[in-house]
């Protein structure tokens, strides 16, 4: 009999990709949702956030370290691949696009719809007898000294407190666990609201976009972002500064902001009146980063997910991330110190376990913290990237450059950090070492050919010179 309880705070796909890692190693574990099981009534759209996320090799390598080959199998085939980015615009002889593939080994983003990726993880967990669900059940209180959680189901008065011997907190950007445990740890917590907002619009058929591509409309201070969808649609975000939106809600002229700034999208790909239903009806929601350090207490409660960092979308990793917390917390920590569920009872099982847990989950935080920091910045970085700098040259230069060398002279290791960061799982700390370095050979490089020329320039004279 296992003695070893595992909770879970949050059955968004982090949560329950934990429950399924924690599950097969025979831990007890029991998942606690706030909100309802929408399997039970199949009408996703009651999940707010519904614009698909991305995969990339960081989460699809979590989902195949779950061992659960069908699912990931199953979770795949849904899946649109995306091998390039399609940048659209305009210039004097009219509408512009230009495909950018992501990678010159012809890898591609997997564009999932976010509801089903969560119900296909939480369907296969109802096939372990060690895991329980409870919906409907919000965390309102803990207390991790004493490892106990207070949870209130859905329209009762009536608390439940339950005991745990390790609590993990995967209950997203706004997550209770982190606040109940900073009142206990010394957590740092640094949360931005960013003047971007986003809203979602959809496309229907009958456009002429490419489905293998994400879309982009750049401009220097918003961005109109399309993703496609298998039966052929699209799902579409507007992303702008606050005081953009409450300009076009106050003076309803969007359909002239679509016209002036995304130039293609109306009435060829939206019509116009579709526009502006969607614009009134739809709500636009703003963006956070959220970082925070540790992301432990003792050994009783660890963040991950959403609730450990929240990141703006622009790099496509927040869920990726989450992912990989999820694969490196269980393999290279839990696995590697020896806890295991199947504690004989007369042990004592959380005194024996207090201090391998405690010691792991330190070393999990000052492992995971610094990559994690690198990609909340990235992604941060990543938008001002988005909206100009891949309409600059030395940007098209530089990625040029690169993925000619990573194509041709796969030996030299060269490789974009768009590559690194998407196609590869190495940590995101020596990515940012890889980068630095390469654009320093890149420097170093032009430097040394505008000098050369430079020499042979004056030499060449030197010479005329002499000789006349
Ligand atoms: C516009 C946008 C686009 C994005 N695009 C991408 C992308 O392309 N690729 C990518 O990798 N990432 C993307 N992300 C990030 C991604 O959505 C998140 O990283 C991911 O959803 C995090 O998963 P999570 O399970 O940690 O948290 P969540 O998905 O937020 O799940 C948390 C769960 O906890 C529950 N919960 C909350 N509070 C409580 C409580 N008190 N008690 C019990 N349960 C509770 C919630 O109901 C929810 O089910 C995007 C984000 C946004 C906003
Ligand atoms: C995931 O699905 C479950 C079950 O339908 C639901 O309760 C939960 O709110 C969902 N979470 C997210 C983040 O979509
Ligand atoms: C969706 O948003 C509406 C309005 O803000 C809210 O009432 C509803 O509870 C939200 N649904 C979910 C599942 O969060
Ligand atoms: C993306 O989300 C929409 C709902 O907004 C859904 O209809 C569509 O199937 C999703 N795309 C994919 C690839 O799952
Ligand atoms: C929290 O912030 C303080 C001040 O910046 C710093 O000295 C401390 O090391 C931080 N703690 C952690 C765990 O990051
Ligand atoms: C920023 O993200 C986009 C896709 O989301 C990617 O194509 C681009 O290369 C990234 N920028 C950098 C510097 O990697």
């Amino acid at each position: 009999m296992s003695a070893f309880k595992l909770v879970i705070v949050g059955a968004g796909p982090v949560g329950a990709l934990a429950a399924l890692y924690a599950a097969q190693r025979g831990f007890d574990v029991e998942l606690y949702e706030m909100r309802d099981d929408f399997c039970a009534s199949t009408d996703v759209k009651q999940i707010n956030k519904t614009i698909n996320l991305t995969l990339a090799e960081r989460g699809i390598e979590a989902l195949r370290q779950s061992n659960r080959h069908r699912l990931t199998e199953e979770i795949m085939n849904k899946a649109v691949p995306a091998y390039a980015r399609m940048v659209h615009g305009k210039n004097k002889a009219g509408l512009t696009s230009m495909r950018m593939p992501y990678d010159v080994h012809h890898q591609a983003l997997h564009v999932l719809n976010r509801a089903e990726l969560n119900q296909s993880l939480l369907r296969e967990l109802s096939s372990f007898p060690n895991v329980q669900v409870f919906y409907k059940y919000k965390l309102v209180s803990l207390n991790p000294k004493q490892k106990t959680a207070t949870f209130q189901k859905d329209g009762c008065e009536q608390l439940h407190q339950i005991g745990f011997d390790l609590l993990i907190g995967a209950d997203g950007a706004h997550s209770a666990t982190r606040f109940h445990l900073s009142r206990y740890a010394k957590l740092n917590i640094t949360q931005s609201w960013m003047d971007t907002y986003w809203c979602e619009f959809s496309m229907p058929l009958g456009h002429s976009l490419p489905l293998d591509c994400l879309h982009i409309w750049p401009n220097r201070d918003f961005m109109f972002y399309a993703s496609p969808n298998r039966d052929g649609t699209f799902t579409c975000a507007l992303f702008a500064p606050e005081k953009v939106f409450l300009e076009l809600k106050a003076s309803g002229n969007i359909v002239e902001f679509f016209h002036q700034n995304f130039p293609g999208v109306l009435p060829d790909l939206i019509s116009t009146e579709s526009l502006q239903k969607q614009f009134l009806a739809n709500q636009y929601h703003p963006l956070i980063d959220i970082r925070c350090s540790p992301y432990h207490y003792q050994d009783s409660c660890v963040l991950i997910g959403d609730a450990a960092h929240a990141m703006v979308p622009f790099y496509g990793q927040g869920l990726n991330t989450g992912f990989e917390d999820v694969r490196i917390l269980f393999t290279h920590f839990i696995d590697a110190s020896g806890v295991s569920p199947y504690s004989s009872p007369c042990l004592q099982p959380r005194n024996k376990f207090s201090g391998p847990i405690r010691s792991f989950l330190h070393e999990y935080t000052q492992f995971r913290q610094p990559d994690v920091h690198i990609i909340n910045e990235l992604a941060r970085q990543n938008y001002t990237e988005l909206r100009q700098g891949v309409l600059t040259i030395s940007y098209k230069c530089r990625k040029r450059i690169e993925e000619t060398l990573c194509l041709y002279a796969p030996q030299l290791g060269w490789a974009t950090q768009y590559r690194l960061v998407a196609f590869e799982t190495m940590r995101y700390t020596e990515v940012l070492r890889r980068v630095k370095r390469q654009g320093l050979i890149l420097r170093g490089l032009a430097t040394g050919l505008v000098l050369t020329v430079l020499v042979l320039w004056v030499l060449c004279y030197y010479w005329t010179f002499k000789h006349e």
